[in-house]
């Protein structure tokens, strides 16, 4: 699956051979950790890898590098790992969080990047998992400066956020892609990085091009909604 999603960003097998010697980020162990993620919540899981493709989509249409699409997208998989940490009874909860529930919740880019934390290739994915809910105006779930939110935190953030509005959740059903559009452009600037976020809508457009253009359906088990 992880290979899939790396293969759709131009990373074959001869890269990935090359990449896990760099970075020391073996796909084998990311594929364990993300096993845990799926047998603790499966919603969490399918999240994950939705917002590891799309990060890795946008980041080759950033121009980046092969070594940065990958850890991105490895970042952007484990972005939420935290969320394991917290009880199924407030994931699961088709209400209204109440205060305490709410501040548990927040707390999951810091236990996530906890969890990572210790395998020691841990440090490059750092800005993903614990910035990736911070916004430009400093109002993020740790009040960040604008300067200190990095380029891979920012794609997450967006990448994240759409997903999220594009899912069906216990507290909210699945938008349409106009709605969807309309609510991130209201916060370009504010939460989100405008030139990312324009990036972001045509990435997002020629992966459904692309989809319409093929006809088919085959990769829906990787690309649950965009490939
Ligand atoms: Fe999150
Ligand atoms: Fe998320």
């Amino acid at each position: 699956m992880i290979q899939q999603i790396l293969f759709s960003a131009e990373i074959g097998k001869k890269d990935v051979a090359k990449l896990e010697a760099t970075t020391g980020i073996q796909i084998r162990e990311v594929g364990k950790i993300l096993y845990d993620v799926q047998d603790y919540h499966d919603g969490v899981y399918r999240h994950s890898l939705n917002v590891g493709y799309l990060t890795a989509q946008l980041a080759i249409r950033l121009g980046l590098s092969k070594a940065e699409v990958y850890i991105m997208c490895i970042g952007a998989l484990f972005h939420d790992i935290g969320k394991t940490k917290i009880p199924h009874s407030i994931l699961d909860k088709p209400d209204k969080l109440g205060n305490d529930e709410w501040e548990l919740i927040k707390e999951h880019p810091r236990r996530g990047f906890e969890l990572i934390s210790q395998y020691d290739w841990a440090y490059q994915l750092e800005p993903m998992i614990l910035l990736h809910h911070e916004r430009l105006d400093g109002k993020g779930y740790y009040s960040v400066a604008p300067q200190e939110i990095p380029l891979s935190a920012r794609m997450v953030s967006v990448a994240d956020a759409f997903d999220a509005m594009n899912s069906n959740r216990p507290y909210q059903r699945k938008q349409n892609t106009n709605n969807c559009w309309e609510q991130m452009e209201r916060c370009s600037g504010t939460q989100f990085d405008p030139n990312l976020l324009r990036l972001f809508r045509r990435t997002i457009d020629d992966i459904y091009y692309k989809r319409l253009n093929r006809g088919q359906y085959a990769s829906k088990s990787v690309q649950p909604q965009y490939g």
